[in-house]
């Protein structure tokens, strides 16, 4: 077990030094056959895309969104008619959750600055439900979109003041530098309506979080 964290600590590092188009390719490669074979066999659920289209990271797809909402209904007060906005909504994984339950007078948008993961958002989603709208920004970020045209430090959300009731932003901010963020801070001010909320996830680097973190690496270097 301590091994094997040591071993993925060193692959994610050497992964890191290779260009994301690059890894883009090895990753689908990687997921290839058994991607094939499941929807070969038509064991695929259609509201989980494929393994080698996922860019958001590891861990359970459909897990984590649905432990995040729970945290909408807990903190956020999420409501099913109200208005929804997925700021870096990636491949739909906090989408998925709210599918059966914002209705009515409810709506949800999402954007993001990978063409593929909203392409396959609007494919799989909205197709069937409608009121699920998905968009992309075409912004730099040397991670996940190198050739974007305009700054996120300037970028205006399409849309209106007073809009939304709800804003969430779950492991976006811990890819964004401050002056891109300032800028999010106050879009999501203006598209907010009174007394709406917003759910956003950090790394929170205390003195608690610093000491584990030390504990943590200590013990998997004595493995
Ligand atoms: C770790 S993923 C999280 C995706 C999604 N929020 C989730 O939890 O499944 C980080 C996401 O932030 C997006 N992102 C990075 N910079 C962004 C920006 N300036 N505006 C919107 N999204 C951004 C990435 O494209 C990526 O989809």
């Amino acid at each position: 077990m301590k091994i094997s964290i040591n071993m993925k600590n060193a692959i994610i590092r050497i992964g890191q030094c290779i260009p994301r188009s690059i890894r883009s390719i090895m990753w689908k490669t990687y997921w290839f056959p058994e991607d094939f074979v499941n929807s070969l066999l038509g064991r695929k659920d259609e509201l989980i895309p494929p393994k080698g289209l996922v860019f958001i990271g590891c861990g359970d797809f459909k897990k984590t969104g649905e432990e995040f909402f729970h945290y909408f209904i807990e903190f956020g007060e999420l409501k099913p008619n109200e208005k929804v906005l997925d700021v870096g909504c990636g491949n739909g994984r906090m989408a998925v959750p709210l599918i059966g339950y914002i209705k009515g007078e409810g709506l949800y948008e999402g954007f993001d600055i990978v063409v593929e993961g909203i392409n396959w958002c609007k494919k799989s989603i909205t197709s069937k439900y409608p009121h699920f709208h998905f968009q992309v920004a075409d912004l730099y970020n040397k991670e996940y979109n190198p050739k974007g045209k305009y700054k996120a430090s300037e970028y205006k959300f399409l849309y209106e003041n007073d809009s939304f009731d709800f804003v969430f932003l779950t492991s976006v901010f811990t890819h964004m530098l401050p002056q891109d963020m300032e800028n999010y801070f106050s879009e999501i001010a203006r598209i907010l309506k009174r007394n709406g909320r917003c759910l956003m996830t950090f790394f929170l680097l205390n003195e608690e979080s610093v000491n584990f973190r030390t504990f943590f690496a200590s013990e998997s270097l004595r493995a």
